[in-house]
């Protein structure tokens, strides 16, 4: 399917589907959301301790690269695992400007690192953070116990209704350790209700920009 790159509301750019008419990112602001979503309300919860983070969804690779930049000022030794069936060119990723709109120059071969890092292979990018690549669909996940954190950044329920469904989230719920947080930027009823089927506790947090509210889900 067709992708290009658009400019989002606080000028940072985000991929967009084509024939979906869907982003990767809130038009609100890529940086704005990521931020919001994936750090303050989720990665902020772990302090001076050593994590591992499942992404569901590496897609440009923004999660990644801001949960870089956050680690070491929070003291975080950080495990990330990004799952992804369609990866990005390397075209794609350096037109994202990503390093250059978070003013993270000194880390420009860590974004390039990321993208260009072997598939199934964990490689080391610093003494706190570890990056795996794993290219398969998330209906395939099968994890145990694995994850202290998770992003679930799937594209929206409009346009895969099927990534929103219990099946998905018993496997994620299952892909946690006891006490484990996943956080996403949807709050849509039938959503948050597979959430609790499968046996996770929901709170209803503020939304980034544009948007009221978001979930954040723990698995007791
Ligand atoms: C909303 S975008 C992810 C954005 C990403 N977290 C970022 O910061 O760029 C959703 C991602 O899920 C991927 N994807 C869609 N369906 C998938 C599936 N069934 N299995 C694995 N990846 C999928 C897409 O290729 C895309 O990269």
């Amino acid at each position: 399917m067709k992708r290009k790159i658009v400019i989002t509301a606080d000028g940072s750019n985000t991929l967009q589907m084509v024939d979906w008419q869907e982003q990767y990112h809130s038009m609100h602001g890529a940086i704005q959301e990521a931020y919001h979503v994936f750090i303050k309300q989720g990665l902020a919860l772990f302090k001076d301790r050593e994590i591992s983070i499942l992404e569901i969804g590496f897609g440009t690779g923004l999660n990644a690269f801001i949960t870089f930049l956050e680690a070491k000022s929070r003291g975080l030794k950080v495990h990330y695992y990004g799952v992804e069936a369609y990866p990005l060119t390397q075209e794609e990723a350096a037109g994202m400007e990503y390093v250059t709109a978070l003013k993270a120059q000194q880390y420009a071969a860590v974004f390039d690192l990321m993208h260009r890092a072997r598939w199934e292979t964990k490689k080391t990018l610093s003494a706190f953070f570890s990056l795996k690549k794993k290219q398969l669909k998330f209906q395939q996940i099968t994890d145990q116990n694995c994850y202290n954190l998770i992003y679930f950044d799937a594209f929206g329920y409009r346009v895969q209704p099927e990534l929103w469904s219990e099946n998905i989230f018993l496997k994620m719920y299952n892909a946690l350790k006891p006490g484990g947080v996943l956080v996403t930027y949807a709050a849509k009823g039938s959503v948050r209700r597979a959430m609790i089927t499968v046996g996770f506790g929901v709170e209803r947090l503020e939304g980034p920009p544009g948007k009221r509210e978001m979930l954040r889900a723990t698995k007791p």
